[in-house]
This record gives C-alpha cells, sequence and structure tokens, in this order.
C-alpha cells in the first residue's frame, strides 16, 4: 500500500514537473493586436521614451543600414555563432506592429517573443528586466510611433544546444533574475539613481563582465573586463589599468562626448554608446558617472595619479627601431608633444588605457580600424591604417607604443590581434 502511494506520488511529482518544464520552454503565444495608432500615445510619454531607447542603445544594435533605423539585420557574433537583431518597427508583419504592450513587456522582461520563441541573451534582457513598468510604457510609446519598415533580419541559427531555442528555459531558469534591484539606503539617491541605469537599460556589465562557458555574465567577476566584438572592454572595478583617475568629472565627460580629456577617445563599441549617452538627460549620465566612479575607487589610478606621462623614447627606439621610424612618419604630426593636435588639449598617448591593458588588442584595433569622431569633438580623427600598413609594420608600432608610453611588459598577443583584426574586417 504504502509502496504504490510512494509510486503515485512520484509519477505526480514527475507530471508536475514535465508540465513545468512544458510551461517554462513553451511560453503561451500572445494574440495579434492591430498596430495602435501613432496618434492615440502622449506627445510626453513617446519623448521619454526617446531618452530611454538611447539609454538603451536600441538602435546600436537593432540598426544596420542608417536608413533603415531599428530594421534590425547587424550580425552580433557570439561564441555560439551568430546572432542577428530583428526588425522592431512597427511593422505589423516583419516588425513589432502587432505586439501588444504585454507581449512588448514580456520580451523585454523575460526573453519571450509575442508568439512564445525564446530569445537569447545576445538582446539583453537580463538588463533590461530591470526597467519599471513606467519605463516599459514609454519605450513601448516611442517605439510605435516609429517608422514601419518591411524586411525582416537573416535567420539565426545557432550551434548545438543553444540552437534549439527552448533550451533558453533552462538558461532563465539558472540566469536570469527578474525585476528590478533594490535601493542601496547607505548610498545616495544619485547613486542608486545611476546603479539602476547602469544595470538595466544602459546594460555596461553586457560588454564589461566576462561571461561563463554559458554565455552568462559571471557574477563573481563584475567588471572585469571582457572581449566583445574584437575589441575589449576593460575592467570598471579596482582592477582599472587606467593610469589616471577616473573621477565623477572625467567619466561624464568621457561619457557624453566620447573623449576623456586625461584618458583617450572612445573607441569601437564604446563609441557608439557615447553617441547615444550624448542625447540623453544630463542627469542620468551624471549619475552614471557617480556609479561608475564608486566602482573604481579603490583602482590604483583613484589610489595614486601619475599626472606625468611616461615617455621612453631612448628605450623604444632601440627596442623597436622600424617601430620609431613609422611613428615618426606617420603618427607623429598627430601625436608628438607639440604638435597641433596636442596643442588643442587631447590627451597624451600615454594617458589612454589601450596602451595599459594587458592585451594588445585595442591598440592594435585603433591603428587599423581609427577612431570616429568623438559626439562632442570637432578637429582631428584617428585614420585607420589597415590599407596602408602591413601586418608586421602594426605589429612593430604597437610594441613600440608599449615599451615607449608604458612601464608595462611586452605584449604577447600584438600578432595574433593583428591577424584577428585583418580577419574580422567586412570584406
Ligand atoms: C546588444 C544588442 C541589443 C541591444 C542594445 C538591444 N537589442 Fe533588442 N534584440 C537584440 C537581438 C540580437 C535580438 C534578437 C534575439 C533573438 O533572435 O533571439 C533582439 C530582439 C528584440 C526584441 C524581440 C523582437 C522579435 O522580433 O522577437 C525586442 C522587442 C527588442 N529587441 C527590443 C529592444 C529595445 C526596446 C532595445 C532598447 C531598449 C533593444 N532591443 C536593445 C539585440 C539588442
Ligand atoms: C557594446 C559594448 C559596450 C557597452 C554596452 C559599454 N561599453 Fe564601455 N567600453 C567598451 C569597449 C570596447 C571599451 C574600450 C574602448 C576604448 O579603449 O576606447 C570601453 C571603454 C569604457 C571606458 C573607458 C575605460 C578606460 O579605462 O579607458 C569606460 C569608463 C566605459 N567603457 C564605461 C561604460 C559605461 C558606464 C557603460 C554603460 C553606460 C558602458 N561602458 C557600456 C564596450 C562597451
Ligand atoms: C590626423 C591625426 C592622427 C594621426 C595621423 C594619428 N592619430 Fe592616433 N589618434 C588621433 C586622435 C584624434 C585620437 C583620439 C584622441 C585620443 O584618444 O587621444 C587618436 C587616438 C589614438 C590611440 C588611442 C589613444 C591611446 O592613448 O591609446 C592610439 C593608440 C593611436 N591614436 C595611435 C596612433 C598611431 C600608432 C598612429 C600612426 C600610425 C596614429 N595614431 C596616427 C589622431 C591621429
Amino acid at each position: 500500500m504504502a509502496r504504490t502511494r510512494f509510486a503515485v506520488g512520484i509519477a505526480l511529482v514527475c507530471a508536475a514537473a514535465i508540465a513545468a518544464a512544458i510551461v517554462f520552454a513553451w511560453p503561451p503565444e500572445i494574440e495579434k493586436v492591430t498596430p495602435p495608432a501613432p496618434d492615440s500615445f502622449d506627445r510626453y510619454r513617446v519623448a521619454e521614451g526617446e531618452d530611454l531607447a538611447r539609454l538603451g542603445n536600441c538602435a546600436g544594435c537593432h540598426t544596420s543600414d542608417p536608413s533603415r533605423p531599428l530594421a534590425g539585420g547587424r550580425a552580433l557574433p557570439t561564441p555560439f555563432g551568430t546572432v542577428f537583431a530583428t526588425n522592431i518597427t512597427p511593422h505589423p508583419d516583419d516588425g513589432i506592429g502587432a505586439w501588444s504592450r504585454e507581449a512588448f513587456g514580456r520580451a523585454m522582461r523575460r526573453g519571450v517573443a509575442r508568439d512564445g520563441t525564446h530569445l537569447y541573451p545576445a538582446f539583453p534582457y537580463d538588463h533590461f528586466t530591470r526597467t519599471t513598468d513606467q519605463q516599459l510604457d514609454a519605450l513601448y510609446a516611442w517605439l510605435m510611433t516609429r517608422r514601419p519598415i518591411a524586411g525582416s533580419a537573416p535567420q539565426t541559427k545557432l550551434d548545438g544546444v543553444a540552437g534549439w531555442r527552448p533550451a533558453m528555459a533552462g538558461w532563465n531558469l539558472v540566469f536570469l533574475r527578474e525585476g528590478a534591484i533594490a535601493d542601496d539606503p547607505s548610498q545616495t539617491p544619485q547613486w542608486n539613481r545611476g546603479r539602476a541605469l547602469v544595470a538595466g537599460l544602459a546594460h555596461c556589465s553586457s560588454c564589461h563582465t566576462p561571461r561563463d562557458r554559458f554565455g552568462a555574465e559571471d557574477r563573481s567577476r563584475r567588471f572585469d573586463g571582457a572581449e566583445i566584438e574584437g575589441w575589449y572592454a576593460p575592467p570598471l572595478n579596482a582592477s582599472s589599468p587606467a593610469v589616471r583617475p577616473w573621477t565623477v568629472d572625467e567619466l561624464y565627460t568621457y561619457l557624453r562626448t566620447g573623449l576623456g580629456p586625461r584618458h583617450a577617445a572612445a573607441a569601437g563599441p564604446m563609441g557608439g554608446v557615447t553617441r547615444a549617452l550624448a542625447q540623453v538627460p544630463e542627469d542620468d549620465v551624471r549619475a552614471i558617472a557617480v556609479y561608475v566612479a564608486s566602482l573604481m575607487a579603490a583602482a590604483p589610478a583613484a589610489l595614486q595619479d601619475s599626472p606625468e606621462p611616461i615617455d621612453r623614447l631612448a628605450d623604444a627606439a632601440r627596442a623597436h627601431p622600424e617601430g620609431a621610424t613609422l611613428f615618426a612618419g606617420a603618427c607623429a604630426t598627430c601625436h608628438e608633444q607639440g604638435a597641433p593636435m596636442m596643442q588643442q588639449g587631447r590627451p597624451h598617448l600615454a594617458w589612454g588605457t589601450p596602451l595599459h591593458t594587458d592585451n594588445a588588442r585595442n591598440t592594435v584595433a585603433i591603428i587599423m580600424k581609427g577612431l570616429a569622431s568623438p559626439a562632442g569633438a570637432t578637429g582631428p580623427t584617428m585614420p585607420a591604417y589597415a590599407d596602408m600598413l602591413d601586418d608586421r609594420q602594426v605589429q612593430e608600432l604597437a610594441a613600440y607604443l608599449r615599451t615607449r608610453f608604458t612601464d608595462k611588459p611586452p605584449w604577447s598577443d600584438v600578432q595574433a590581434a593583428v591577424t584577428e583584426v585583418r580577419q574580422g574586417e567586412p570584406k
């Protein structure tokens, strides 16, 4: 008797587990709606949504062709394969025009599309889950009042288990923490606001935190620096390799203009982040700066500034004569002390973090790809040298810069970094 009751018990538990698995792995479809009329949304709400969309840099990922804003198609490389950002214009068939506010909210907070399909965390819903109802109302209003654009993004097909979208239910169960984070009462309201933005819409740690083999951010190494799209997003915590302090004011200027006067310009994917932040309300960027400065409060540069730039000209010329010649020919007109660009108050090369990180990735990428103009700056910008210099010349230059402007050991990955940038070049 007891035995059969036990067996029935087990069967019930199993059935419940299977039912739960089905509910998680195959969430229900949410009914289509007729796209809401743009004038049904409050103008103020729409404007608020526009600011939030910039904070979240929605356009940065969802636009591949600037003449088709938010129509998707951009390829995001992941270790599991390429994920394509989708069309999030209000087009009823190809975009999210038929999505209700509820369907939109479920996607943003739980990573499930309107039809019940699981989305991949290349879409940072593990951060967007921190948004408030009011923020989602505003974002929805903004998206639904954009120009509908036809055309869908290429299909995403990932390798292995990741290729089976229902598996993401398991990922969510283990890694997704839904909802807002509670304020820390020992901190100021501005700090808490900054943290909420950084952890939520601005999703800063999605690039700056290393990921584990499941593609989830490693919580024990938050802001410890990570590779992203062929670049390196450096640590933003006590391990920051920056040589000058990231004060609140310096961070504010950097995030808003793309140029830190005592550091360097924001390169690669960070350039896009700063161009979006240039257009959000000042208070938000200030709050982000307050919080991020606190993360780096125990970093070496915060404890001791080095206002005198390192310049080991003779050592570098001896160790890398070819690099020295190339630098004198191609780079000195802008970067040497006394050059007109330097007289405009541009930062010394020794102050930029790219030369001080443990890997050569960003220095090599900057030399080969150049920099886009920072949002707030006029004047010269950094040209791309990929077509003018061969691989060995880039290596020589990188090694020369490292020896001349830092007191750190030579990089061991310069060659690999050059090869990688070459292979990643758009065809
Ligand atoms: C880091 C890149 C990135 C950013 C930033 C980003 N998205 Fe996405 N988003 C994606 C990708 C990639 C997908 C598709 C995921 C998939 O196919 O599983 C996606 C999917 C979506 C979807 C589901 C659409 C569908 O057709 O299934 C919505 C809604 C969405 N994003 C809204 C937003 C909004 C709103 C913002 C800004 C607040 C934003 N995204 C910012 C990468 C991004
Ligand atoms: C899409 C990826 C990505 C996102 C999102 C991102 N970053 Fe970055 N970040 C980078 C990369 C790559 C670099 C290195 C760029 C360089 O060296 O010029 C960087 C550099 C930085 C630096 C300069 C650090 C140093 O010592 O030079 C700061 C500060 C920074 N990011 C803050 C932020 C903040 C704050 C956010 C969120 C608002 C953010 N980042 C979001 C990729 C990203
Ligand atoms: C036309 C002017 C110009 C020329 C020529 C030029 N650069 Fe730059 N470079 C810039 C500007 C502008 C920046 C962005 C401001 C900054 O970060 O200091 C920059 C930034 C950099 C950075 C990132 C900042 C840092 O401190 O790490 C590196 C590295 C760099 N340049 C290396 C070179 C090398 C090597 C050459 C020669 C092959 C070169 N540049 C030629 C204008 C130039």
